[in-house]
């Protein structure tokens, strides 16, 4: 990704991209294959998985199996990948390449590229209804995956930045945008964790914290690639969000990285209530210098 992984990075990776591909949406007996195969072809493209990462080890740093988090980092990244699905779409952001390969419409067209968000929205809220854990543990889940998700969250994002494009915005409302768009998806990724693995309150408030720096820096980052980064390495076109309200146009590049900096010191400060989290500090310190 942006570092030599470590063995737990592989362990993590291995088991969620083994989960994605062999628990999901493989039906050899319903008709509509079509839909199934647009679904995996994007969540199965090789993302780089951050957000179910970070699932299972906020689960784990709780003390929980962070095997058991599985389906609740799954879900997760079934709505992430939803939504970068619509996100490209000819009436949103119209890209054509995503995570190395054409994007979901340009393959399947665009009435199945809808269908196939929506099939991996709902999936999402099936796979938290049968995730190990209490159904106590599993209502919170779904309540902070849909707040996280919905009308005030990502999606809610998502129209503020289309609203947004082509006239100035103040800073405040930049810092909104991205929470909403990116940071919310981030934040639910990190307490779902917390949830699996029996978390107290306190870890969760310190996991919001953390996740809210982290989402900030992160799409901070992601803007300033649209401008330096390349896109064989990104997987994605670059130069296409020049009409969107950025940090970038609001601020130049160099004060964004410093801003990337800071945000992701102060994330990696929430962390202190975690035993044992001196790996998510070195993911997060990593993601600062991206390049994909
Ligand atoms: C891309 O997210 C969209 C943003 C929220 C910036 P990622 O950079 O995590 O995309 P994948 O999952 O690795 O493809
Ligand atoms: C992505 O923002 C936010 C969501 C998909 C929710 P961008 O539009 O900047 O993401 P990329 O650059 O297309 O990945
Ligand atoms: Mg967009
Ligand atoms: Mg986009
Ligand atoms: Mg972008």
């Amino acid at each position: 990704m942006m570092h030599e992984p470590t063995d737990r990075q592989k362990r993590y990776l291995s088991a969620i991209e083994d989960y994605l591909n062999r628990q999901c949406f493989v039906y050899p007996h319903e008709p509509q294959q079509t839909l199934f195969e647009a679904m995996r072809y994007s969540l199965l493209a090789g993302g780089k998985r951050l957000r179910p990462m970070m699932t299972l080890e906020f689960c784990r740093m709780c003390g929980g199996n962070w095997e058991e988090a599985l389906p609740y980092g799954a879900a997760v990244e079934m709505i992430h990948t939803y939504s970068l699905i619509h996100d490209d779409l000819p009436c949103m952001d119209n890209d054509d390449y995503r995570r190395g390969r054409l994007t979901n419409h340009k393959v399947y067209g665009e009435a199945t590229a809808v269908l196939a968000g929506d099939g991996l929205l709902t999936a999402a809220f099936s796979r938290l209804a049968m995730a190990p854990g209490s159904a106590e543990m599993r209502l919170r889940a779904v309540e902070i995956l849909a707040g996280c998700a919905g009308e005030l969250g990502m999606v809610g994002g998502q129209i503020l930045d289309m609203a947004s494009e082509n006239r100035a915005c103040t800073e405040r409302e930049i810092l909104d945008i991205q929470s909403r768009k990116t940071g919310a998806l981030i934040r639910a990724a990190c307490l779902l964790g917390v949830i699996a693995g029996g978390g107290t309150a306190e870890q969760v408030k310190a996991a919001a914290t953390f996740a809210d720096h982290l989402g900030l820096a992160f799409q901070i980052r992601d803007d300033m690639l649209d401008v330096i980064g390349d896109a064989g390495t990104l997987g994605k076109a670059v130069g296409v969000d020049a009409g969107k309200n950025t940090f970038v146009r609001l601020l130049g590049m160099e004060a964004c990285q410093k801003l990337v900096d800071e945000h992701s010191n102060l994330a990696v400060d929430a962390l202190a209530v975690f035993p044992d989290h001196e790996w998510l500090a070195e993911l997060a310190r990593a993601l600062t210098k991206r390049v994909n």
